[in-house]
């Protein structure tokens, strides 16, 4: 692929809407090597949407997504599988497949990617399994195993390919609190073994702090701060403080944009 960059993802001027909705506007965010990148902010705040965007599943109206100092909306269908190859993705609510076993879940996308000989998918996949601490848990279902440890597959299974970017979606959601501890020291180490980069998109303050090398956060579609954790920790922005504090007054509006109460209820009136 194309010479080595400094940010293995580049976002630029970035825009995105469905139809009339404007859902990102004018994003700015580097994703350098080696590092991991936390994206932060309350539920559709646009923060699935760029990962969507990083990994071409939609196209920008405006602006762009480099990946390896390539353009990703402007790949062919060629170039974008062989960039995907390149990613590996957690999803949000990425389920494993509950009829196949734990082995055979995380050969599942070397099967699908490669023609390597059996031999070679079951090393790779015990090794996996090791790094997360799951090898001898190889023939059990999913519904074997506790939430935790099945949070580890799925993790297991999107480092199947030994990716140099790793998305993940919201991965500690609905974890107990030492399942997510365990998860996030994971999600840090695989980096630093697989020599890979990072995104993680989630709204765990404490998590993405523990591990994040830097913070953006997202609000409306737009990025309202970033820096690293120490930075953001003693932020003044108020956003940055009412996020971190988890504080129900602030600038984050509680209601979903749209009409006001008083116009929906037919009244001329604020309510
Ligand atoms: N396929 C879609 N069509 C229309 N609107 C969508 C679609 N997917 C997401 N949205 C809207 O885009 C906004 C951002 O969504 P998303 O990126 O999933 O937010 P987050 O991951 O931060 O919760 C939300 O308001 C959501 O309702
Ligand atoms: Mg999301």
């Amino acid at each position: 692929m194309s010479s080595v960059v400094a940010n293995l993802v580049e976002i630029r001027d970035l825009h995105f809407s469905y139809g009339k909705r404007s859902i990102l506007s004018g994003l700015q965010m580097d994703f350098p090597r080696g590092k991991v990148v936390a994206v932060m902010g309350g539920s559709g705040s646009g923060k699935t949407t760029v990962l969507r965007l990083i990994g071409g599943q939609i196209r920008p109206q405006r602006g762009h997504v480099k990946v390896q100092g390539q353009v990703v909306h402007k790949l062919n269908t060629a170039g974008l599988y062989l960039l995907r190859r390149k990613m590996g993705m957690l999803f949000q609510h990425g389920a494993l497949f509950t009829d196949l076993t734990v082995y055979e879940n995380v050969a599942f996308p070397l099967r699908e990617h490669t023609d390597l000989s059996e031999e070679l998918i079951r090393n790779l996949v015990l090794m996996k399994l090791h790094a997360v601490g799951l090898r001898n848990a190889a023939k059990l279902k999913p519904g074997e195993i506790s939430g935790g440890m099945a949070r580890r597959v799925a993790l297991a299974r999107s480092i199947a390919l030994d990716p140099e970017l790793i998305m993940y979606d919201e991965p500690f959601a609905g974890l107990d609190p030492i399942s997510m501890g365990v998860t996030a020291n994971l999600i840090r180490n695989l980096n630093t073994a697989l020599g890979s980069t990072t995104v993680l998109v989630s709204h765990d303050v404490k998590e993405c702090f523990a591990i994040a090398d830097y913070v953006y956060f997202l609000s409306q579609g737009k990025i309202v701060a970033h820096g690293t954790p120490d930075e953001m920790m003693v932020s003044t922005d108020p956003y940055v403080k009412q996020f971190v504090n988890a504080e129900a007054d602030g600038p984050v509006p509680f209601h979903y944009p749209g009409k006001s109460l008083a116009d929906d209820l037919g009244l001329g009136v604020q309510v």
